[in-house]
């Protein structure tokens, strides 16, 4: 591929940046300085530096947000703020969110640009685990528990079997989905006559709040390997 687009994939910039960062000298491929954009490189063989730093080839981008309330999962800014303003400047185009949170919900929320992770990691079929933390208005009985993870019917179509236990209080519990549907987590509740007041992803997938240690509204990003 040409090192223009082998720089931009790497996030080092646009094209005209990472052109002038050519032109600059800054940029060596096995160590030679690079005079030519257009230059063509293999990825898989070829050692491209800036300033003497390594830039492995990654062609898809990975990004974890703790997303605080108050942020909606669209690009349209006039529904509010949106979580892509949270983003650093330079991944803001490139990623889309990986499924949705509500507004009102925090919590991790996963972008990319590999559509088929998001596909993989969003299907129903491969039973990809995401956690929430519900605090309900009213307490959950053991008999809600047992209907919110045996499967609960919302629009005539009965929920998957999910994990619901209680967390440190009997209105706070912990609940497992394997699917995303629309509102789901309040929905189920709505359906046992009780109401969400707060709700937070702590995971999803092999990723856990607790473990990434990102104030709410930070962010970082991550390898693929992390979240396969
Ligand atoms: N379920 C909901 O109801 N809302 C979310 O934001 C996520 C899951």
């Amino acid at each position: 591929m040409r090192l223009d687009k082998y720089l931009c994939d790497c996030n080092l910039g646009t094209r005209s940046e990472v052109k002038a960062l050519i032109k600059k000298g800054l940029i060596r491929v096995n160590a030679q300085i690079a005079k030519d954009p257009g230059m063509s490189v293999d990825e898989t063989k070829d050692s491209v530096t800036y300033k003497d730093a390594v830039v492995a080839y990654s062609k898809y981008h990975y990004y974890v947000l703790n997303k605080p309330k108050g942020y909606v999962c669209s690009r349209r800014a006039c529904e509010g703020k949106t979580v892509y303003e949270l983003l650093p400047a330079d991944l803001r185009d490139k990623l889309e969110t990986v499924g949705r949170l509500d507004k009102d919900t925090e919590g991790i929320l996963l972008f990319t640009d590999d559509g088929d992770l998001s596909h993989r990691l969003l299907s129903p079929k491969n039973h990809v685990p995401k956690t929430y933390d519900v605090l309900c208005e009213k307490d959950v009985s053991v008999e809600d528990l047992k209907h919110l993870s045996e499967g609960i019917l919302i629009d005539d179509e009965m929920t998957l079997p999910a994990k619901a236990e209680y967390l440190d209080a009997t209105n706070r519990i912990a609940l497992t989905l394997s699917e995303g549907r629309f509102h789901q987590v309040k929905r189920m509740l709505q359906a046992t006559c009780n109401k969400v007041v707060e709700l937070k992803r702590i995971s999803f997938g092999n990723l856990y709040l607790n473990d990434l240690n990102l104030p709410v509204g930070t962010g970082k990003e991550i390898e693929c390997k992390e979240i396969e």
